[in-house]
């Protein structure tokens, strides 16, 4: 029941940080190309993606080292997690990894980008880290076309 609960706020989450991240890319690129003034909204909406991406750490954190069965028979042994079939490999190591990067960099990117002196540059910076962010995050998503894949949507 738990573990339903959890997978299903971490299904929905990604789509508050995809969708989060597509407004933040949008703004910041339209901001760099034009060189519109930053406004309070434009930082309101890197706050909302930050939020989301670390909602999702730690619900994804829970699941690691609290609820998924493949999780748990993954940490026994990663090595041997990495060589026992694409699932295992995945959701034990490759998903978890890359999206504690990925979360690393949207950090980084927003602290780099609150620095910038001008307003050009804060948007080039945002727009820089947050390609970087979208993706290692469109990489490790488990797609439904993928062998191990899950449903864009969970009921
Ligand atoms: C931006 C960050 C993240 C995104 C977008 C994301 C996305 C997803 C998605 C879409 C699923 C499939 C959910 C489903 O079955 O419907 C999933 C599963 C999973 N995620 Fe994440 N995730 C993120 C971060 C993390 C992190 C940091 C960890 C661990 C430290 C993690 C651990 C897991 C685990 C263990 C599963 C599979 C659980 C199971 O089926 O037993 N995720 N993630």
């Amino acid at each position: 029941m738990f573990l339903a609960v959890l997978l299903t706020l971490h299904s929905w989450t990604r789509w508050a940080v995809v969708a989060s991240l597509a407004v933040v890319l949008a703004r910041s690129v339209r901001g760099w190309a034009t060189g519109r003034p930053w406004t309070a909204s434009d930082g309101g909406v890197a706050r909302a993606w930050i939020g989301a991406m670390d909602l999702q750490l730690a619900l994804g954190f829970t699941l690691y080292f609290v609820s998924s069965p493949i999780a748990e028979i993954a940490r026994r042994d990663l090595r041997e997690a990495w060589g026992a079939g694409d699932a295992l490999r995945f959701f034990g190591v490759v998903h978890p990894a890359a999206m504690l990067v990925a979360v690393v960099i949207a950090h980084a990117t927003w602290t780099w980008a609150r620095r910038a002196e001008l307003d050009r540059a804060r948007f080039r910076r945002l727009a820089l880290g947050g390609l970087a962010t979208a993706l290692l995050v469109a990489l490790a998503i488990p797609w439904p076309s993928l062998s191990y894949g899950r449903p864009l949507v969970r009921p």
